[in-house]
């Protein structure tokens, strides 16, 4: 991280923002340790003469704010959250890369702790039916297995068991009516990272990038369920190994319309 001493004013606020103390006023000016820094860019962020860029990032992609096209109206924000739904209902139209790419993009600009920008993303489009096929075998394994030891800590597990052993017989008789795994979605996007939390904010950004955009989403728990207990899912998949992934988020243009938001339980808070 850089500052450009001849724009410096020497006002402090970077020095004031930085979380982790790395910069220090020194003459008037600021100056950064590049010691404890993690390069958050709140220093960039937040200065009102543009004096501090970076060469580890592309400073390209910065943005002046503007209100026109950085605000959003919380009416508008609320009722978008509300009216978001799974879409388990697919046009047969493919998804253009470039719209998969904004998707990532909203993952990319989501926070991380420590900005440790750990998530990755695994789109999957051209193998989906190979790795549908071997997915539902491993969930019928799965479900099998449960339904054969019956216990009391797999108690609850029972229903999902049941229903993966329905799924992938009905799959197996007519795979292109009954794909409840991936709903005949012509894309997916796995996510992995070192934190589960990390590619679940991204992943809900995601989501929200991928409604905007027109499209339709659901989470496959399934695929994540069945991938953990077969390697070869994920090497189909192309997701790196050592990758931990945490959501697989199945993609596609919207075959169903949704008229109103949804009711939910009230909310479990406790004030103090
Ligand atoms: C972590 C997670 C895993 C999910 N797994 C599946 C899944 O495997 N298959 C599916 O059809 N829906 C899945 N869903 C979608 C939920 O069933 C859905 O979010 C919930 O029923 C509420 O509906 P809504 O998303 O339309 O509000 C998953 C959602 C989440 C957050």
């Amino acid at each position: 991280m850089k500052v450009d001493t001849e724009k410096c004013t020497g006002c402090g606020l970077c020095a004031r923002d930085c979380f982790t103390g790395d910069i220090k006023m020194s003459s008037g000016k600021a100056k950064i340790r590049n010691i404890t820094c993690f390069k958050c860019g709140h220093c960039i962020a937040v200065c009102p003469v543009n004096a501090i860029t970076t060469d580890e990032y592309d400073m390209h992609e910065v943005k002046e704010y503007s209100k026109e096209k950085f605000d959003i109206d919380p009416e508008n924000l609320l009722n978008f959250i509300k009216f978001r739904r799974s879409v388990r209902q697919f046009k047969s139209i493919d998804v253009a890369k470039d719209k998969l790419e904004a998707i990532i993009e909203a993952g990319r600009f989501t926070q991380t702790g420590g900005n440790l920008q750990d998530v990755s993303y695994t789109v999957v489009r051209e193998n989906l039916e190979e790795i549908k096929e071997i997915t539902y075998e491993t969930l019928y394994h799965m479900g099998e297995h449960t339904l054969a030891n019956p216990s009391p800590e797999n108690e609850s597990h029972r229903m999902y068991a049941k229903m993966w052993v329905d799924m992938y017989r009905k799959y197996r008789d007519n795979p292109a009516e009954n794909d409840k795994l991936f709903c005949n979605a012509p894309a997916i996007i796995i996510t992995t990272a070192f934190s589960d939390v990390n590619a679940s904010l991204a992943s809900s950004n995601m989501e929200l990038m991928a409604n905007a955009l027109g499209l339709g989403t659901f989470f496959s728990g399934f695929f994540v369920r069945a991938v953990a207990v077969n390697p070869e899912i994920r090497e189909m998949a192309g997701v790196p190994e050592g990758k931990h992934i945490v959501t697989c988020m199945t993609i596609g243009y919207p075959d169903v319309k949704y008229r109103r938001t949804v009711p939910r339980k009230a909310a479990d808070i406790s004030w103090k």
